[in-house]
């Protein structure tokens, strides 16, 4: 269970964002025009497989991040604001890809937060168009937008890609989408969402009657463990849709899989790579895992309806946030490329394994940046 202890404050997570710039910088001057996804042995570019085409929004995602904090006018802030376009237009074409589930992950974090800092209709269409594209992964039959691996599969990670469904059907009006991301979020719960507040990895169905069959996973243990990064994308996402919707079932699904993550992680907030992970690899954290729950959180934070709970998440939150400045800060190994260490992306097929994860860096930047706001 995650112990509060005395906390590091403003000025340690200033210094871990100053450090991201220095990284990020760094990335982009060393390999220009290259999307990264994970390191081997600290290095950004190797020969390493993808498995999927998922990441390519992360980079230029905390590109803006950092541009968002920039006064106006500086030469220094232009310069983000730049690099931050050159990394967002080529993602364009893939406001119509339909190979894969995570188009919020690459449209949320970068053309809606360029819409945000400009107001240009233009930017806005690219997004909406993004999300008309994702809810052309629903199933009628079964009620959800399908994974990337096949058509009877949904995934916990599509919750972190539902949000743009929901934006898009706010934009336009249309009633229909809005339905889609829905049903999409109520399936989820009910069929990935435990009672305690754990979550499972995957989904299969029967594709000709829409029957819920059975619980699995690919990234982690077991189809009846809990998958840390899972949980944290559950914990972050139904807090999202509850932000669109307004209905109290999602806030009480997210406050589930918070209080799950709470009472199981250790005292330091950084899990396992999985909940129920057996002896053998019980040491190997992920904190791609912990930092997407240090922003779902603060997130969480905002949308608690009492107070007090809301005082939770935040500190919880600062303490992740704490312990993955503290332990697991790339800062004193000047050979390692990334900003954070002891990510999992794909244990099972040894992808990224302890090392920095793009999504990782994405969200810790993320995180930062929203304790530093308050
Ligand atoms: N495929 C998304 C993840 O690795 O979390």
């Amino acid at each position: 269970m995650i112990e509060f202890q005395a906390q590091a404050g403003r000025a340690r997570f200033e210094e871990a964002f100053e450090f991201a710039r220095t990284q990020l910088r760094n990335l982009i001057t060393r390999y220009p025009d290259f999307y990264p996804m994970y390191t081997v042995k600290g290095r950004w570019k190797h020969a390493g497989e993808a498995w999927t085409h998922w990441c390519d929004g992360f980079l230029p995602g905390m590109l803006w991040i950092v541009a968002q904090t920039e006064p106006d006018g500086t030469s220094e802030g232009r310069w983000w604001r730049e690099q931050a376009e050159r990394y967002s237009r080529p993602l364009e074409p893939r406001k119509h890809d339909r190979e894969v589930h995570d188009l919020g992950f690459i449209f949320m974090s970068t053309y809606h937060r360029w819409h945000g800092l400009t107001g240009d209709p233009g930017l806005k269409a690219v997004v909406v168009e993004a999300g008309k594209t994702m809810g052309l992964r629903f199933r009628p039959k079964g009620r959800y937008l399908r994974s990337f691996v096949s058509e009877d599969s949904l995934f916990i990670d599509i919750m972190m890609n539902v949000g743009i469904v929901f934006h898009a059907a706010l934009e336009t009006g249309d009633r229909e989408l809005f339905r889609v991301a829905m049903e999409h979020c109520l399936t989820t719960r009910r069929v990935l969402v435990r009672g305690d507040g754990s979550t499972a990895h995957e989904g299969l169905f029967d594709l000709e009657t829409g029957e819920f069959l059975k619980q699995t996973t690919h990234q982690g243990y077991r189809g009846d463990s809990c998958w840390s990064r899972g949980l944290a994308w559950a914990l972050y996402g139904f807090g999202t849709s509850y932000a669109y919707s307004r209905d109290a079932r999602f806030l009480r699904t997210a406050e589930a899989c918070a209080e799950f993550y709470l009472r199981h992680v250790p005292s330091d907030g950084v899990p396992p790579w999985d909940f129920d992970a057996p002896e053998e690899s019980r040491t190997l954290l992920d904190t791609s895992a912990a930092a997407i729950a240090a922003s779902g959180l603060l997130q969480l934070s905002r949308l608690a309806v009492d107070p007090a709970r809301g005082q939770l998440y935040d500190a919880a939150a600062r303490r992740i946030l704490a312990s993955l400045c503290e332990k697991h800060l790339a800062q004193g190994d000047p050979d390692w490329e990334g900003i954070l260490k002891g990510g999992v992306y794909h244990l099972h097929k040894n992808l990224g394994v302890n090392e920095s994860v793009m999504w990782g860096e994405h969200f810790f930047l993320e995180a930062l940046s929203r304790a530093l706001e308050a």
